[in-house]
C-alpha cells in the first residue's frame, strides 16, 4: 500500500539513506564523516517515534471539513447520525455485510487510524480483508484526497465519547503492520 505511514517504513527509508550516504562517502571515511552519520541516525530515530494522528478530533477546522465530506459521501450507507444500517452485523441476502455504524455502537473505534484510512481509501481489500472479499464499501481513492480522508476520520472520531477515543489512541500505539 503506497500510503502506509509507519515507523517501519520510516526506518527503511532511513536505512536506505544511510546506505547511500555510506556508499557515496566510502572513499572518504574521516572521523568527521562518521560523526555526521551518527548524528543523522540518532536524530532520525527520534523523529521515527510515534507519529501524531493525522485525524485530530480536537481540530475544529478539520472536523468541520470532515463533516461536509461525511454527509456527502458516507451518510447514505453509514447513516446521517453515524448509526449504520439496521441489523448491521447480520449478512444480507446477497451474503455481503450491511454498513456498520461509525458511532460508539459500531467497531470503527476498535481500529487504528491507518486501518481506517486504508479501508476508506481502498475499500475492504488485503491486508484488511481476505483477497477477493466481496463488500459494498467503496474505495474512495479516486474521489477523496488523503487530506479529505483524514478529515472525515477526524469528524467520525469527534463523535466518540472520551473512553472510546482513549481506546483508539491505545489501538494506534499497539498497531503492528
Ligand atoms: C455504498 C455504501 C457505503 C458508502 C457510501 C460508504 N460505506 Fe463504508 N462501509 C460500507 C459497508 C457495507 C461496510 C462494511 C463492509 C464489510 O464488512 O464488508 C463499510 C465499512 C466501512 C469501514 C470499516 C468499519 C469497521 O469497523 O471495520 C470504514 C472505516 C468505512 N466504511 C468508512 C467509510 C467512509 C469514511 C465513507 C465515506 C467517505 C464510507 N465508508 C462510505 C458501505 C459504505
Amino acid at each position: 500500500m503506497s500510503d502506509h505511514r509507519c515507523a517501519f517504513a520510516n526506518q527503511n527509508h532511513l536505512r536506505q539513506a544511510i546506505e547511500k550516504y555510506l556508499y557515496a562517502t566510502s572513499f572518504f571515511y574521516t572521523p568527521a564523516n562518521i560523526i555526521i552519520v551518527l548524528l543523522s541516525v540518532t536524530s532520525n530515530m527520534v523523529m521515527a517515534g510515534p507519529q501524531p494522528s493525522k485525524a485530530d478530533p480536537k481540530n475544529i477546522q478539520q472536523v468541520q471539513r470532515g463533516e461536509l465530506i461525511y454527509k456527502r459521501f458516507c451518510s447514505l450507507c453509514h447513516g446521517r447520525n453515524l448509526e449504520g444500517q439496521p441489523n448491521w452485523h447480520i449478512p444480507k441476502a446477497d451474503g455481503k455485510m450491511p454498513a456498520p455504524p461509525h458511532d460508539k455502537t459500531g467497531h470503527t473505534w476498535h481500529h487504528a487510524d491507518i486501518v481506517l484510512f486504508n479501508i476508506t481509501k481502498h475499500g475492504l481489500a488485503p491486508p484488511h480483508a481476505p483477497k477477493g472479499y466481496q463488500s459494498d464499501m467503496p474505495g474512495w481513492k479516486d474521489t477523496l484526497s488523503d487530506d479529505d480522508i483524514w478529515a472525515v476520520l477526524a469528524y467520525i472520531k469527534s463523535r466518540w465519547p472520551e473512553e472510546n477515543l482513549q481506546f483508539q489512541i491505545e489501538a494506534n500505539k499497539n498497531y503492528k503492520p
